[in-house]
């Protein structure tokens, strides 16, 4: 199974002071270095963490897969089409939200999806959607012709008590299943932890797992490559 780490979490502690540390293309560099598979950022419109400096650095530096989130914009996409990273993740984006939410809500943007689906996929970038772990959801992607689906395990790794966890790891289950059989890759992640990974690691079908807060807040303590060994044992195993 794949990891990617979400770098943005580095950027927000430098714009905390506004200057250039610490700085996220380090973080990037050193990531590889430890064997993260792929870098993820998200250029959100306010620019509250990644800077665009950081996404044309990123995208000089990041020799194995740059995963560029992004909500389906029309500055996002003209942004994707000068940078040209692997692969576009779109996310719905809030600007009052502290991060992002919920998944996609792929049938009422449906059009502005594929639209931009196939404009970033004509200059060869794949594009993944952001996605609640619903089949019904996953069903819906196919009409945008994207090539993957990242599936959102927010509500499964907010769960408190046995019964929801069981539920939404469930749900993780059934969408990814739905998700393979459709023809996607299939990638999860959002508030995953070293105590709740490996439950969705264990999930055959999904290939990638995105994970930010967790390894960077850890990292704090005990260094980058350690907290991306600690987290990738976790996986592994
Ligand atoms: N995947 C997506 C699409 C996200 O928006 C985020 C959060 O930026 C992550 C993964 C990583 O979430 P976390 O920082 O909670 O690990």
């Amino acid at each position: 199974m794949k990891l990617g780490l979400n770098i943005d979490h580095v950027a927000t502690i430098r714009q905390a002071r506004g200057g250039f540390e610490p700085d996220p293309v380090a973080a990037a560099v050193l990531a590889t270095l430890s064997g993260a598979d792929s870098i993820v950022c998200h250029l959100r419109e306010d620019r509250r963490h990644l800077q665009d400096r950081d996404l044309v650095l990123l995208r000089q530096v990041v020799q194995t897969r740059l995963n560029m989130e992004m909500a389906p914009t029309q500055e996002m996409i003209e942004k994707a089409l000068q940078v040209r990273p692997a692969v576009c993740t779109f996310v719905p984006e809030k600007r009052e939200e502290r991060t992002t939410e919920g998944g996609l809500d792929v049938s009422s943007n449906l059009g502005r999806i594929k639209e931009a689906v196939t404009a970033l996929n004509a200059s060869g970038i794949e594009v993944s959607l952001f996605i609640n772990p619903q089949v019904s959801v996953v069903r819906e992607c196919v009409k945008t012709e994207a090539q993957a689906v990242e599936l959102h395990t927010g509500l499964f790794a907010e769960a408190r008590d046995e019964q929801v966890r069981y539920h939404t790891l469930e749900d993780l289950r059934s969408a990814s299943i739905a998700a393979a059989k459709l023809g996607f890759f299939v990638a999860a992640g959002h508030g995953l932890n070293y105590h709740n990974v490996s439950s969705v690691a264990s999930l055959p079908e999904i290939q990638e797992l995105n994970i930010g807060h967790a390894i960077i807040a850890r990292a704090v303590f005990v260094g980058l490559p350690k907290a991306l060994e600690d987290m990738r044992y976790l996986i592994d195993r």
